[in-house]
């Protein structure tokens, strides 16, 4: 099996911690590095929530901290969904592990730079790292295989009605990232809030009865909550999972090519990532991205306890 080396980038975050924990594990995949960015709480918090997501499951990929700030606009968190910790839910033990002292956009660049090409980025948070990376070293682009993103939505968004929080929360990063010519695979909420966990799917991982369940179960059970009182969603979707599941069986998610812009004017679309569904660009303009618009759950979440027994 061919692995996929790839960089998960992430805002940790309750999904996240299920994207580390697949990502982690799968001999599918082999994972150089998390890169931590500011989102769903600060990057103090999260670069907290990644270590001790480390820690407890024995992941050993080096974790770097990164952009505290988005580019351009004022900072944003969804402490409404995650918490005051950004992880609110699961009870870590004192924390010991410790983040590199490189920032997390020099090892982005350095790691593509002495690369053969044959890297992916996955970025399942703001955009603000890989969008710095291309900006302080225009040379990576080359060198990035493929970014595989949680992020944007065809339809509706999540932090207002037409911008997914990821994108929102960066909206100007978004843009050099979808401008940069990189082929783009973009997990939309169109997909990924397909993948609710309810209550059943919490107990079925949970029943694996190792610490992978058990944190998954703890991550899972907080967001049953939060997601329905914030976005009326009937559990809380593993959205960033997603994009580990199309690296590990990307049969599993139905694509389609489409155009996509983002919306960086003020106003009642900012962060908005404007897809051309249907082509009526077609001609006009190429398409920049994969969308994801379909996933066969039932394959999706026997991959994700999959993941979970590959813990002791
Ligand atoms: O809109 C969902 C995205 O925002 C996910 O990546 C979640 O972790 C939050 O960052
Ligand atoms: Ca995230």
């Amino acid at each position: 099996m061919e692995k996929r080396k790839i960089i998960l980038d992430c805002d940790p975050g309750h999904d996240d911690a299920i994207a580390m924990l697949m990502a982690a594990r799968h001999p599918a995949i082999e994972l150089l590095g998390i890169t931590v960015v500011a989102g769903n709480q600060t990057l103090k918090k999260n670069i907290v929530n990644a270590l001790n997501v480390c820690q407890l499951l024995g992941i050993e990929a080096p974790v770097y901290a990164g952009m505290k700030r988005p580019i351009m606009r004022e900072q944003i968190v969804a402490a409404d969904v995650h918490g005051e910790s950004g992880l609110d839910g699961p009870v870590f033990g004192p924390l010991h592990l410790k983040a590199q002292p490189e920032h997390a956009v020099r090892f982005i660049i350095d790691t593509l730079m002495q690369s053969d090409g044959d890297i992916t980025l996955v970025p399942v948070g703001p955009l603000s790292n890989i969008a710095v990376a291309m900006r302080m070293e225009p040379a990576i682009l080359p060198k990035i295989r493929e970014i595989v993103l949680m992020g944007g939505a065809v339809g509706a968004g999540n932090s207002t009605p037409s911008a997914e929080f990821n994108l929102y929360a960066d909206p100007e990063a978004a843009r050099v990232v979808f401008s940069s010519g990189v082929p783009i695979v973009m997990m939309g909420l169109d997909l990924t809030n397909q993948t609710v966990c309810t209550p059943d799917i919490i107990d079925r991982m949970q029943s694996v009865g190792n610490k992978a369940g058990r944190l998954f179960a703890d991550v899972m059970n907080f967001t049953l909550k939060t997601q329905y009182e914030v976005n009326g969603l009937a559990a809380g979707p593993i959205h960033d999972a997603t994009c580990i599941g199309y690296l590990v069986d990307p049969g599993c998610i139905e694509l389609h090519d489409m155009h996509v812009v983002i919306d960086t004017n003020e106003g009642p679309c900012y962060g908005r990532t404007v897809c051309d569904e249907v082509g009526v660009m077609k001609g006009r303009v190429r398409a920049n991205a994969k969308v994801g618009m379909a996933i066969d759950t039932a394959r999706f979440f026997d991959l994700v306890e999959e993941c979970i027994r590959m813990y002791d």
